[in-house]
C-alpha cells in the first residue's frame, strides 16, 4: 500500500453495492445509471450470466482492497434488480459468499419494481438469501404514476407491497412527493394507504428535476416551495404517529427496521461497489480512496471481465474530508459522535472546531462535548449547514 497522509486508527465497516443497470423503460424523471432493455423486453433475455459473469470478475479484482475485511450489508440496486431471476440472484449471493466473509446477520437488501410477474418471485428471492425488500412505489395514484411513467399502477403497487409483507420479515417502501399536479390532499392518501400497509421503512423522497432528463427538457407542472414544504410537515407528521421515525432526511422505520446499508453510508462507512457506474470508498491506514466503474452496462461487461473495470480511482484529499463527511452524517437525526468524526476521517476535531462554531451560532447544530446533531432549522436548511465545511 502506498503512503498517505491520515491516520486511521481502524478501518470503518464495509458494506457491498451491486448494480444492475436495466429497467423495462427509462422514468422520465431518473438519472441513475439504469437502461430501457430493448431486446424483445423479456426478463428471460437480459444477459444475466454474461453481466453475473463480470460482477465476479469486478468482485475478484478488488478482493486485494479489501482482504479479510468482514461486510455487514449487501445492497442490490439499480436500474431494476426485480428483473434478474431469482435463480440469477442465487447464483450471485452464493458467488459473493464464496469470496466474502459476510457476517451472520448480514443485512441482504434488493430493489424490486411493483410490476406483476416481479412480484411472483418475492418469495424465491427470501430463498435466494434476500433479506429485506426495497419496493419502488412511488405512488398509489394512478395518475401520478402515468404522470411519472411508471409501468404499475396502483392496483399492482398495493399487491406488490401485501406480497413483499408476508414475504419478508423487513422491507421498505420507497415513495416521491411534491409530484407533477400533486395536492396536499392526495399527498395524504398515499401516505395514508402506505402507512395502512404496515411498512416497517418508508423513503420519501422530493422529486427533483434532474439535469438531462426527459423531464429537465419538458418540465411538468411541480407543487410550488410553500406546498412542498408543507407536504414535508404533513409526511412527517403521518408517518410519526404511526411509529415510523425520521431518522434520516428522507428514512423513516420503525423501531429495529432502520437500513443498516443506508446508515452504513451516512456514518461514512466504507462501501465496494462492483457493476455498471458504480462507486466505491474505501479507507485505508494512512488514505482514502474513491473508484468509479465504467457506466455503459455491455462496455462494463467487456472491461470487468479483462479485470479493468474501474474508469476513476482517486485518493480523497485531507482537506475534502471534513465535508465529505457532513455531507453525509448531517442527514441523520442523531447527527455523529466527535470521536466518529475523527476514526473515519482520521482528522482531529480542532479541523472543524471553526465551522461548528459558525453552524451553532445560526442554530443549524445542537452540540455537546461529545455528539453534533442537527437542529430542526438545520435540517430544513441542510445544504447551507453542509457548506459550512466546505474547504477554504
Ligand atoms: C435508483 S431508484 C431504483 C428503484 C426502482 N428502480 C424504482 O424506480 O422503483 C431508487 C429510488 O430513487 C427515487 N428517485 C429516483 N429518481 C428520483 C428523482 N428524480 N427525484 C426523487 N427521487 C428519485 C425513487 O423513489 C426510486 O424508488
Ligand atoms: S424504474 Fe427506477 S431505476 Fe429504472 S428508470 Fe425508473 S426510476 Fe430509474
Amino acid at each position: 500500500m502506498r503512503p498517505g497522509t491520515l491516520r486511521l486508527p481502524v478501518l470503518p465497516p464495509l458494506s457491498l453495492y451491486v448494480h444492475l443497470p436495466w429497467c423495462l423503460r427509462k422514468c422520465p424523471y431518473c438519472d441513475f445509471n439504469s437502461h430501457e432493455f430493448r431486446a424483445g423486453g423479456e426478463a428471460g433475455e437480459l444477459p444475466e450470466q454474461r453481466y453475473i459473469d463480470a460482477l465476479v470478475a469486478d468482485l475478484e479484482t478488488s478482493l486485494p482492497l479489501v482482504w479479510g475485511r468482514p461486510v455487514h450489508s449487501i445492497f442490490i440496486g439499480g436500474g431494476t434488480p426485480s428483473l434478474f431471476s431469482p435463480q440469477a440472484i442465487d447464483r450471485l449471493l452464493g458467488d459473493i459468499r464464496a469470496r466474502l466473509p459476510l457476517t451472520p446477520d448480514c443485512e441482504i437488501t434488493l430493489e424490486a419494481n411493483p410490476g406483476t410477474f416481479e412480484k411472483d418471485r418475492f418469495k424465491a428471492f427470501r430463498t435466494a438469501g434476500v433479506t429485506r425488500l426495497s419496493v419502488g412505489v412511488q405512488s398509489f395514484n394512478d395518475a401520478h404514476l402515468s404522470a411519472l411513467g411508471r409501468v404499475h399502477d396502483r392496483a399492482q403497487a398495493l399487491a406488490a407491497v401485501e406480497e413483499a409483507a408476508q414475504a419478508f420479515d423487513t422491507f421498505n417502501l420507497d415513495l416521491m412527493y411534491a409530484l407533477p399536479g400533486q395536492t396536499l390532499a392526495e399527498l395524504d392518501e398515499d401516505i395514508h394507504t402506505a402507512l395502512a400497509l404496515g411498512p416497517p421503512h418508508i423513503s420519501i423522497y422530493h422529486l427533483t428535476i434532474e439535469p438531462n432528463t426527459v423531464f429537465a427538457k419538458y418540465p411538468p407542472a411541480v407543487p410550488e416551495d410553500d406546498l412542498a414544504y408543507a407536504m414535508l410537515d404533513r409526511l412527517t407528521e403521518l408517518t410519526g404517529v404511526a411509529g415510523l421515525q425520521r431518522y434520516e432526511v428522507s428514512a423513516f422505520a420503525r423501531p429495529g427496521h432502520r437500513c443498516w446499508h443506508n446508515l452504513n453510508y451516512w456514518q461514512f462507512g466504507d462501501y465496494l461497489g462492483i457493476g455498471a457506474g458504480a462507486h466505491s470508498k474505501l479507507s485505508f491506514a494512512h488514505r482514502a480512496v474513491r473508484q468509479v466503474r465504467y457506466r455503459e452496462p455491455l462496455g462494463y461487461v467487456d472491461r470487468a471481465l479483462a479485470g479493468q473495470a474501474v474508469t476513476q480511482d482517486d485518493e480523497v484529499a485531507r482537506a475534502d474530508l471534513p465535508f465529505e463527511f457532513m455531507l453525509n452524517a448531517l442527514r441523520l437525526k442523531e447527527g455523529f459522535a466527535l470521536q466518529d468524526f475523527t476514526a473515519r476521517t482520521g482528522l482531529p476535531v480542532t479541523a472543524i472546531q471553526a465551522a461548528l462554531e459558525a453552524a451553532e451560532g445560526k442554530g443549524l447544530i445542537q452540540r455537546d462535548f461529545t455528539h453534533v446533531r442537527p437542529t430542526e432549522r438545520g435540517f430544513d436548511f441542510l445544504s447551507d449547514l453542509q457548506a459550512l465545511f466546505l474547504p477554504t
